[in-house]
């Protein structure tokens, strides 16, 4: 297990840890469940130092991004299937559009999905997506994306530049806390963008980890979780610096920040130095919020366990709803198995059917939780509640109720 920060290399703090885990999305066909899953410890450290929050043990990119025996591999994640973010990235497009682009617009997307982001521009614009999912960057590339199925690295940068030029912005959103290698990320960085250029990522952010309690946040995909603090740590040591940032709804709480080149041609902006402040106050420099943190996780399973196991023994009928990785960690974690939950609710087709990894509860289509209503749906999904109650309107009108647990159990 690495102990050292894999920013700065100082000894790491643990203070966490949800047990033996599967990977959150590795989802398993109904003749995968006899057999043995892979799983490791799912544990954080912070590093007193440069302030980097990070996983302890990372498991191999390969056990969650599945190799295919046809060649390539295939991702479950389609960025799409919300259509708040499908919002969310075409508002943010028109932002970079008067904002970042030159006369000889051009911008990469690390990890591009399903091309959600890269589709709003115009043809004028040269954009191009990396991707390492083939089956996901498929769906880009229908949609007229140009995506290329790699995993981000200083060699790909290089040859970006040789076969395109460089380039105005580069965007990463919801990828960059996937990538092992933050150095060899910041070298690609450095290689691709313009003198003036900026490079923009958007991940979830520490502070409202900490601040929701959102401890499913912490999974195999997930290997640091940022703030202003250890992003201006990192990126000064590649002579940058953070311009602007904006917090995000999305992900359960994200942030989006902004870098240039120390000294460039934007002003730091009043909010990054706001931010920073929040931060500090509510101690994410400090070792000992992390400890606190971790104990009101204990305290979260507690509660959940307690409504739901008394759910059950009232008879009442209990769903999931949403079959996200974030609730494949609570499943696992609270051990919630298919002794309590009947199901999992999931609108994403290539889940339909599948079995949840570790606790083995099934995923159904919408249609089915329709048609016969349960008594409580557990939000497993929780930052997608406002769209899923929407969606689910005659759910709650036929006297169903929508359970969360983040930022603390509550009964919709
Ligand atoms: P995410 O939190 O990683 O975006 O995953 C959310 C999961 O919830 C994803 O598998 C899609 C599913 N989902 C629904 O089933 N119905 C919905 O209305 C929404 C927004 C998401
Ligand atoms: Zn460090």
């Amino acid at each position: 297990m690495a102990e050292n920060c894999r920013i700065c290399n100082t000894l790491l703090t643990k203070f966490l840890s949800l047990g033996e885990m599967p990977i959150a999305n590795a989802f398993l066909s109904k003749c995968e469940i006899d057999e043995e899953e892979y799983t490791y410890e799912l544990a954080a450290g912070f590093c007193e130092d440069c302030k980097m929050v990070q996983l302890l043990e990372v498991p191999p990119q390969e056990k969650y991004l599945v190799p295919q025996e046809d060649e390539g591999n295939r991702y479950l994640y389609f960025a799409s299937t919300s259509e708040h973010m499908v919002e969310h990235f075409s508002t943010f497009a028109d932002e970079v559009t008067e904002r970042f682009l030159s006369d000889d617009p051009r911008i990469v997307e690390i990890g591009s999905n399903d091309g959600i982001f890269l589709k709003n521009f115009s043809d004028d614009v040269d954009v191009l997506g990396i991707e390492p999912a083939n089956n996901v960057a498929e769906v880009a590339r229908e949609r007229g994306v140009e995506s290329i199925n790699e995993f981000f690295s200083t060699d790909v940068a290089e040859r970006i530049v040789e076969e395109h030029g460089d380039v105005d912005v580069v965007f990463g959103a919801n990828t960059i806390l996937n990538i092992p290698d933050l150095h060899d990320l910041m070298d690609g960085i450095d290689t691709m963008i313009r003198k003036d250029g900026v490079f923009v990522m958007e991940d979830p952010h520490m502070l409202e980890i900490l601040k929701k309690t959102a401890f499913d946040q912490f999974y195999d995909e997930h290997l640091y979780y940022f703030s202003v603090a250890s992003i201006t740590n990192l990126v000064r040591m590649y002579d940058m610096e953070i311009f602007d940032v904006k917090k995000q709804p999305t992900h359960g709480g994200s942030l989006r920040i902004f870098i240039q080149r120390s000294n460039g041609p934007y002003q730091v902006s009043d909010r990054v130095r706001a931010v920073r402040s929040e931060e500090e106050r509510a101690g994410i420099s400090d070792a000992e919020t992390y400890r606190a943190f971790s104990d009101r996780v204990q305290e979260i399973r507690d509660e959940l366990l307690a409504f739901i196991n008394a759910a059950v023994d009232d008879g009442k009928r209990v769903v999931g709803y949403g079959a996200s990785s974030k609730g494949n960690i609570v499943l696992n974690y609270c051990s919630l198995g298919a002794d309590v939950l009947e199901y999992i609710v999931d609108n994403t087709p290539a889940k339909q059917g599948t079995y949840t990894p570790g606790m083995h509860v099934p995923v159904v289509a919408p249609e089915l939780f329709r048609e016969d209503y349960p008594d409580y749906a557990l939000l497993l999904a929780w930052n997608h509640a406002e769209e899923i109650m929407e969606k689910e309107a005659e759910f709650i009108e036929a006297g169903g109720e929508f359970v969360r647990y983040i930022p603390e159990l509550e009964v919709l």
